[in-house]
């Protein structure tokens, strides 16, 4: 399976900040953004990654990434010239996934959860269609929203509705398999004139082949698309690291774990990352 990572793709609405520099260069809390949803991709086992932005912070993102190598990971980049929707992504990132299944997260998303890394695999390992995840929300109508029936099938996925059929919000994780490419390829714009993620999956969903996970209690999701979400995610992140010494979305540490990299280079990672209490734990880690 190879990985996209859309940062950018959809109107904003953070304008105000946004419109000097891309959202998901802003750090949350301690590290920048995408370091979050990178690290997802990377607990789910997924090493060769495509990072899609604007032209004009596609070079910031090359800057502080670079090719991968040093965290194992194999990364590329393209370009959006502009928001042209979620589901554009998958024609953007038509060649670099080739004949593979893909998993598609968004820029903004933020996933916390101990047992995510084994939902992640298992739903890898039985993909058939489309795996979206759910997670019961108090504003649905900010989202996509899903009904399912009783093995998971979704039965209903409506965009942004006025009024919500459950309290189902989809978050920005998606898995496909490689046919979603063609799908994609034969979306027209919306009204709004982007090609609808929601419209994508819908195809699924009437094939019968559009499952979802429920994320709920036990894990955590933000999607940080408004100033409060982006303070809320924050201020979470803060908490574990302070309270519980959690180090959310360490890349470096990730990399480790999942054995893309061994002790000796995460040692060099964590001494590039100098005196911070981010170097210290890199180095402890890695029992240097
Ligand atoms: C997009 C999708 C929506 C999904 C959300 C998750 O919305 O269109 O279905 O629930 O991401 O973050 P956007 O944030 O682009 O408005």
């Amino acid at each position: 399976m190879r990985g996209i990572i859309l940062a950018g793709g959809s109107g904003t609405r953070l304008r105000p900040i946004t419109a000097v520099s891309s959202k998901q260069l802003l750090p949350v809390y301690d590290k920048p953004m995408i370091y979050y949803p990178l690290s997802v991709l990377m607990l789910a086992g997924i090493r060769e990654i495509l990072v899609i932005s604007s032209p004009e912070h596609l070079e910031a993102y090359q800057r502080l990434l670079g090719d991968g190598r040093r965290l194992g990971l194999d990364l590329e980049y393209a370009e959006q010239d502009r928001p042209r929707g979620l589901a554009d992504a998958l024609c953007v990132g038509r060649e670099f996934v080739g004949d593979e299944s893909l998993a598609l997260i968004l820029g903004d998303n933020i996933f916390y959860g101990h047992a995510l890394i084994s939902v992640l695999r298992t739903e890898i390992e039985r993909l058939d269609g489309c795996t979206l995840f759910g997670y019961p929300v108090a504003d649905p109508e900010r989202y996509g929203v899903a009904s399912v029936d009783d093995a998971g099938r979704i039965t209903s996925l409506v965009e942004k509705p006025a009024d919500p059929a459950s309290n189902l919000a989809v978050t920005g994780l998606y898995f496909y398999d490689n046919e979603a490419l063609d799908m994609a390829a034969r979306l027209t714009p919306s009204a709004r004139g982007e090609l609808e993620i929601t419209d994508l999956n819908n195809q699924f969903v009437e094939q019968g082949r559009a499952r979802l996970v429920s994320l709920g209690r036990g894990n955590a999701w933000f999607d940080t698309g408004t100033h409060e979400s982006l303070l809320d995610a924050a201020l979470f992140v803060r908490v574990l690291a302070q309270r519980q010494g959690v180090r959310l979305a360490c890349i470096e540490e990730a990399a480790y774990r999942m054995g893309f990299i061994d002790a000796e280079q995460l040692g060099v990672l964590g001494k590039e990352s100098g005196s911070s209490s981010y170097g210290r734990y890199l180095r402890e880690l890695a029992g240097v």
